[in-house]
């Protein structure tokens, strides 16, 4: 593959980088307030800058081998551009002033997956506009930027989970955060376990449309229960007296809120392991975000000796789920589910712990 200086003809000013993430429990929480359980994943997303010689941007993705250019005469783009694009333009109208660029992009991050691709790539892109422009803006500001290029210009609501993992994570522990304070707080793995992350091959199709919907269904319910947010409800059985679909909702964002506080009071790893079994049920059943390719892959799971506890992970509607497993043995207990997941017709691939 090109590298930057085949592409643009001079070398890179500087570089830096941030990783997709893994979400452990509290999922389709954050735009709810409420609170999510992050973990960094070892792959990451690098971005080497400069500044270009014309007064275009410049962009180049190594995993797709292609080029985009942005002029004042073409100003919007699409695909991985979007994200490089959405964080300068977030940038410009909090008041930087960005000048012409050259941005080379390589990944280790699968797209598609449910691992963040796009919160580390605009994560990766923020960290290096920062460096070269001695930008005064702080992690927690990158991951708000971050968050505000995707929903503004990649069309996706999403809450800010993706983006502070990625700025703030690191892959020795979980991050808790409040996402409505954005306080924040470390905490070691259970005892004993490791993280497992599978792919189910199946891709993410209905993300966007089936997200938002999502979204604006649990806006509706909260505003029937007369609450700012669904984080504001502590108790599953306020939720009943709303009309289906949204009790079921509700119902979900609810448990799972409880499900993450709980594990901030110090559960074995036994118990978070039930967390992730019940969280997957949640989601199946009550969210409906999963889909038969994962609900399959996450039983697999479950029913595997030496596996505590599984679940889709992400957004849902395919992509990837997580299992917590005895320390040691997430790549054994891969390969053997791997073998049987594809009798099923389906072909999934190991994502955590990362195969060099
Ligand atoms: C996507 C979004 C996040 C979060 C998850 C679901 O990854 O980007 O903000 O809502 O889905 O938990």
């Amino acid at each position: 593959m090109p590298d930057f200086q085949q592409i643009f003809g001079q070398p890179p000013q500087t570089e830096a980088s941030a990783p997709g993430r893994v979400n452990l429990l509290g999922e389709h929480t954050d735009y709810n307030d409420g609170f999510v359980l992050p973990t960094a994943i070892p792959q990451r997303t690098t971005v080497q800058l400069s500044l270009s010689n014309d007064s275009q941007h410049h962009f180049y993705s190594q995993e797709l081998d292609q080029k985009v250019s942005i002029s004042e005469k073409h100003p919007t783009t699409e695909g991985f551009a979007s994200y490089i694009l959405g964080c300068i333009r977030v940038l410009e109208t909090a008041g930087y002033t960005i000048p012409p660029l050259n941005l080379y992009v390589n990944s280790s991050v699968p797209m598609g997956s449910g691992l963040s691709s796009s919160a580390a790539l605009e994560v990766a892109t923020l960290r290096g506009l920062r460096k070269l422009l001695n930008l005064n803006i702080d992690d927690i500001q990158i991951a708000q930027f971050g968050q505000q290029a995707e929903i503004q210009y990649a069309g996706v609501q999403c809450g800010i989970m993706d983006q502070m993992a990625s700025s703030l994570a690191d892959t020795n522990s979980m991050l808790f955060l409040d996402t409505r304070t954005l306080e924040r707080r470390v905490l070691p793995f259970p005892a004993g376990a490791e993280i497992l992350a599978i792919d189910s091959g199946v891709p993410r199709t209905l993300a966007g449309s089936g997200y938002n919907q999502r979204r604006a269904e649990c806006e509706e319910a909260a505003k029937l229960l007369k609450v700012k947010a669904l984080r504001d409800i502590a108790d599953p059985q306020a939720v009943e007296i709303l009309p289906e679909p949204l009790r079921r909702r509700a119902r979900h964002v609810v448990t799972e809120n409880n499900r993450v506080l709980e594990v901030l009071q110090g559960v074995s790893a036994i118990r978070f392991g039930e967390l992730m079994n019940a969280s997957h049920a949640s989601l199946r059943d009550d969210y409906e975000v999963s889909v038969p390719a994962l609900d399959t892959l996450v039983a697999m799971l479950q029913e595997t000796p030496g596996v505590f506890g599984a679940r889709l992970t992400g957004a849902g509607f395919g992509g990837a789920c997580v299992a917590l497993v005895e320390e040691g043995k997430a790549d054994a207990i891969a390969s053997n589910i791997l073998t049987r997941y594809e009798n099923t017709g389906n072909k999934g691939h190991i994502l955590v712990p990362e195969i060099p």
